[in-house]
């Protein structure tokens, strides 16, 4: 099953609680962090999450685009996140596998996210510990940009490692997402769509979810 997780960095960052309300027929909510250190652009923290949680009951994916993520997921994970994704960039081989060991302890799902850069094969020695990989499909920082055909092979191949290792464990592809590029990712493997401007930038929103879920 096709799985979609509109992200609010398109909502209306003053009127969240209404425009979380408006994606409740989604799967999930994706939450974008950004530290203005592994990406150009900040966005929002922990007390944010912390308010997030109280106004729904939709699953938390939370995308830690953040230096060093180690350091902040035991505070995500308390603020209410039901799974964190931490870059395999933001830090060396160890602290990464601490920051999985961390959500493990706290009771959070774990994924690891690659950016466009990065080879499929990154994922290997995390693959048997995950419940998602995260494939970048722009640069991340910003919503709104186009989608790079280029990460087609990066969704196959990653789909291809999973297969072989954690069956169970999901694929969640990252940007440009919309009813044109949906099925691209979904035919090279994806299961998870993470959508911002295609859902946000719709006059049906509800009929923009289901359109993406194909
Ligand atoms: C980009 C973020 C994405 C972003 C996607 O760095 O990780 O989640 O919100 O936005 P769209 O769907 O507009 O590309
Ligand atoms: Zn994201």
């Amino acid at each position: 099953m096709i799985k979609i997780a509109p992200s609010i960095l398109s909502a209306d960052f003053a009127n969240l609680e209404r425009d979380i309300q408006k994606v409740s027929s989604a799967d999930c909510l994706h939450v974008d962090v950004m530290d203005g250190a592994f990406v150009p652009n900040i966005t929002l923290g922990v007390p944010v999450l912390k308010s997030i949680r109280r106004c729904t009951g939709m699953f938390l994916d939370v995308h830690l685009m953040v230096d060093k993520p180690a350091r902040y997921v035991e505070a995500f994970a308390r603020a209410g996140a039901d799974m964190l994704s931490v870059h395999l960039e933001a830090d060396h081989p160890t602290r990464i596998l601490e920051a999985l060991h961390t959500m493990e302890a706290n009771g959070v799902k774990k994924a690891a996210a690659l950016r466009p850069i990065t080879k499929a094969e990154a994922i290997l020695p995390y693959i048997e510990g995950l419940d998602m990989v995260l494939v970048m499909t722009v640069e991340p920082g910003f919503g709104g940009q186009a989608f790079m055909e280029s990460q087609l092979d990066t969704i196959r191949q990653v789909r291809a490692i999973i297969d072989k290792y954690n069956p169970a464990c999901e694929l969640e592809v990252d940007g440009g997402i919309s009813p044109k590029t949906a099925p691209l990712v979904v035919e090279a493997g994806a299961n998870v769509l993470v959508a911002g401007s295609a859902v946000y930038g719709a006059d049906d929103i509800p009929a923009a979810i289901a359109a993406l879920r194909g």
